[in-house]
């Protein structure tokens, strides 16, 4: 029998967005503090704005979910049951929102996508074979190959447009792309929307990365975990996957509700895999039994937000993003180059030229009492970098920019 695992409770499921927003607005550093996240307490007294967590709280259909779990007293080891029901929700959220034909049965749980990085790795890839990453990157990518013993081509990201606030002027450096596949490396990590300029990649640019990948017999590791968190409503997220020119064979790619709805640590993502690289994933017991190593809570919140947190994640999409474009008017008046994000709650920081650009995050830190992440940590050649993260209340995300300001001037 399969459990119920929504629980209706309809008059907890659906305040307005002015009722969200203003929520989000009355939220004070004290009571982020007070709530014990890692962005909010391992700088004592500054304003968390570094790791890619928010501060705006879950949808309320996953805070349902999971007081329903408590309840329940729901704490047990996942199950194939729940992890059917997970399969089926991500195929669904895929094809209804993301138009892409995904089969439940192409979908695997995992604990979170960078387990699925490493098994791929380790596992999938030609023995000994180089990964490629471009920068600047999410810094986990730069630092797993060389845990697995395998070499890093960092791939710098052509500038193709510099204005201050064109996501779109970070593009993939497809030649350098070219030249490690055609140097033998094994694996190409695309983020995608990208972590930390905050791009979306487009049709050409997914098409281009297909054929190379296609050329060469490369895999792709495509990590969409900020795909639900396309901000520019001019703009949609399409999984690399759904293209018709990518070959399922070389295609891995993870997903999970946990930067969108910001349930990071119940440990739930998924790995969606067809063909050739599905029956490779199968073959490994390293791989498969991820499967089995996820959290069960995990799954009934990621189900919950998929299924019903629809409307929720668009009222943070709109607050977001009329968030990043205050806090922009603030640090561009104050010198600092801001690349506002197309997709992702990431603002990327172009320091250079200012009083921080030696050291953005310990200039930031101690003169402006803001935390946040040095570019350098993101790749070589972004020294003068820092990540700043917008997805907190808008008056602290406004005080944040000012103090930024301030301390420049
Ligand atoms: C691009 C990207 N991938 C992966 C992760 C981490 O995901 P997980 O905790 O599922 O390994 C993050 C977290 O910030 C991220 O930004």
């Amino acid at each position: 029998m399969t459990p119920r695992l929504i629980p209706v409770t309809p008059a907890n499921l659906s305040p307005t967005a002015h009722e969200l927003e203003a929520s989000w607005d009355a939220l004070t550093a004290e009571e982020l503090r007070r709530r014990g996240s890692l962005k909010w307490t391992v700088e004592p007294g500054v304003i968390g704005a570094w790791v890619a967590e928010m501060d705006l709280g879950t949808a309320p259909a996953v805070t349902a979910v999971l007081e329903h779990a408590v309840r329940d007293s729901a704490f047990g080891y996942t199950s194939p049951v729940l992890n059917q029901a997970l399969r089926e929700a991500t195929a669904r959220y895929q094809r209804e929102v993301h138009d892409w034909r995904v089969e439940a049965e192409d979908v695997l749980a995992l604990p979170d996508v960078l387990s699925a990085l490493r098994a791929i790795i380790a596992r999938h890839t030609p023995e000994g074979s180089a990964v490629i990453v471009p920068t600047p990157a999410y810094m986990p990518f730069l630092r797993i190959p060389g845990e697995l013993d395998r070499e890093l081509i960092a791939v710098p990201a052509r500038r193709t447009r510099v204005s201050a606030d064109a996501a779109a002027g970070w593009a993939l450096d497809l030649d350098a792309i070219e030249a490690a596949m055609a140097a033998g490396a094994g694996l190409l990590v695309l983020c995608h929307p990208w972590n930390p300029v905050g791009r979306v990649l487009t049709h050409e640019e997914l098409d281009a990365v297909a054929a190379l990948s296609t050329r060469y017999g490369v895999s792709v590791f495509s990590d969409e975990i900020h795909g639900p968190l396309v901000l520019d409503p001019t703009l949609a997220h399409t999984p690399y996957a759904s293209r018709p020119g990518t070959d399922p064979d070389l295609t891995f790619t993870a997903t999970a509700a946990s930067k969108g709805w910001n349930i990071p640590g119940l440990k739930c993502a998924q790995l969606v895999v067809s063909g050739e690289a599905r029956r490779s994933w199968e073959s490994s017991a390293l791989s498969r039994n991820l499967s089995n190593q996820g959290a069960g809570i995990g799954a009934m919140a990621t189900i919950a937000a998929y299924d019903e947190g629809r409307e929720w994640i668009e009222a943070v999409r709109r607050y977001v993003r009329a968030t990043a474009g205050e806090v922009e008017q603030v640090l561009s008046a104050a010198g600092v180059g801001v690349t506002r994000p197309e997709g992702t709650y990431l603002a990327w920081l172009d320091l250079s030229g200012t009083a921080a650009a030696a050291s953005p995050a310990r200039f930031l830190l101690e003169r402006a009492r803001v935390a946040v992440n040095d570019g350098v940590t993101f790749g070589r050649g972004f020294e003068s970098f820092a990540r700043l993260n917008l997805a907190a209340p808008r008056p602290l995300a406004l005080e944040t920019a000012s103090r930024i300001a301030q301390a420049l001037a």
